[in-house]
């Protein structure tokens, strides 16, 4: 089943360079089409059996793995192929830019860069220790995709970002990437033994991610839906923002930093800020939950609590998505994210920090393999990120990622970490994060692939 599966999607690839390439295929020439695929599919691509024996491997030898390569097809691929039955989830069939689709997410098409608004048939995902390493897999793959008529619509850089504990971090600063349903037995059990799981499991079922390859005509073949969302973060606004949320808050000093963990529900070290008033430096703990935590310590609208509430709950526990983003880097940053000084006023803010962070330019590439986009992908932005009413009424919408008329409602904050005599504090916090173009894949089987 490993070898008829593609990688990152029962484990992360974990190769800190990348690259989206995006492309259209020629509907005059399926054969040729099917030909490139195929190719890719026998010489290119990395099979979850191929990651996991080189996983292994560096774990014994230190040895690094070799390039690692995913395709992805969207609809519109498939009807490119002349393929059926193919995937048929209807935000796949319809595509993230139709209007049904964007208006579900409130994903505004305006916004959006040129090339992620027209027709995409599919993109290939490199993933290497190094820039040459994916530049020289991009040249053979651009090559054999150029002779199949097809027309590369757009490349799109990713790079991981590390923090001083070389820990991967966005451009916020925080650690990201700590929380993830596990899928693999071994990774459970190192989990369960180095960090715990009293308060959170963080073992999942395969069908947190898997789907049976509807195009592969084998039942031991599967695939995954597949998000890819270029979300730009205006890094100046978020963190003055944040500096505002600690003056309405009344921190001082070294407790400012406890804005911006009320913000993501973790300090940028990754201390979940539920757990503790101030980042600890250690490695981010992730057994905890909120089932004491009245949003006197995370509020219900952080980002992490809103779109993981970490009930035991089983419905609750089927939106979880294994998460496979990367950031992006387009406008060089004066000083990397995990460089920038703690602010001890909003006035030192504007003063010395002001000037080093940009507006734009950088970003996340979130990247996420679904078994159903619409009860995970949508559900957590629709139903959790965006809904003002999450979980109560007035909750106000996810900070980071919440996006659509639900803005308007203040955010409600604890006026003292763990501190209910204090009254709490209604502050907007929102709009930092601009969807910058995407589009729904689906990672097919190598069996499908094969046999084209
Ligand atoms: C620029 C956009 C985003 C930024 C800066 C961001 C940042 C973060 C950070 C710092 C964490 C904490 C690290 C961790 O627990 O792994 C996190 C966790 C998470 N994020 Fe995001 N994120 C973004 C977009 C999204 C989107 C679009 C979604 C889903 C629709 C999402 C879903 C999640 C989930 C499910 C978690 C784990 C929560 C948990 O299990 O506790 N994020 N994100």
């Amino acid at each position: 089943m490993l070898q008829c599966l593609q990688g990152n999607i029962l484990k992360a690839h974990g190769r800190p360079e990348t690259l989206n390439i995006f492309f259209r295929l020629d509907p005059a020439q399926q054969l040729q089409s099917k030909r490139a695929l195929r190719e890719l599919a026998n010489y290119h691509i990395t099979t979850a059996d191929k990651q996991l024996r080189e996983t292994e491997q560096f774990k014994k030898t230190k040895k690094p793995g070799s390039t690692f390569v995913a395709a992805f097809l969207s609809a519109t691929g498939y009807a490119a192929l002349g393929v059926a039955p193919m995937p048929n989830e209807p935000l796949f069939v319809a595509g993230m830019s139709d209007p049904t689709s964007l208006a579900a997410v409130k994903d505004d098409l305006a916004g959006w860069e040129a090339a992620f608004a027209q027709q995409i048939d599919g993109m290939i995902l490199i993933g290497d220790m190094t820039r040459s390493g994916v530049d020289h897999k991009r040249f053979e793959i651009s090559k054999l995709l150029g002779e199949a008529g097809a027309v590369i619509l757009h490349e799109q850089v990713g790079s991981a970002v590390k923090n001083h504990a070389d820990v991967g971090i966005e451009h916020f600063g925080y650690v990201d990437g700590r929380s993830q349903p596990l899928l693999l037995t071994e990774d459970i059990a190192d989990e369960t033994t180095t960090a715990g799981s009293a308060r959170w499991d963080p073992s999942f079922g395969l069908n947190a991610a898997l789907v049976q390859d509807p195009a592969a005509n084998d039942p031991d073949s599967f695939g995954s839906y597949f998000i890819f969302r270029k979300l730009e973060q205006n890094v100046l606004g978020f963190k003055r923002r944040e500096q505002e949320l600690a003056d309405a808050l009344g921190l001082n000093d070294d407790a400012r930093e406890l804005a911006g963990a009320l913000v993501v529900g973790r300090f940028e070290d990754g201390t979940p800020v539920t757990m503790a008033d101030d980042s600890k430096g250690q490695v981010p703990p992730n057994d905890f939950n909120y089932g004491n935590d009245p949003g006197s310590r995370c509020p219900f609208h952080a980002h992490i609590r809103k779109v993981n509430p970490r009930h035991a709950d089983p419905f609750e526990r089927s939106h979880i998505m294994p998460r496979r983003g990367i950031p992006f880097t387009e406008t060089p940053r004066r000083v990397p994210p995990s460089d920038v000084p703690d602010a001890k006023s909003l006035a030192d803010f504007d003063q010395t920090i002001a000037p080093l962070l940009p507006t734009g330019g950088v970003g996340l590439l979130f990247m996420a393999y679904n078994r159903s986009l619409t009860d995970q992908f949508l559900f957590t932005q629709q139903l959790w990120a965006n809904n003002q009413d999450f979980p109560a009424p007035n909750t106000g919408i996810n900070p980071i990622i919440g996006q659509g008329p639900g803005a308007a409602v203040a955010q409600t904050w604890p006026g003292g970490w763990d501190d209910t005599t204090k009254p709490a504090v209604a502050f907007g916090f929102s709009g930092f994060v601009t969807m910058r173009g995407g589009e729904y894949f689906f990672a097919p089987s190598l069996t499908f692939l094969k046999n084209l």
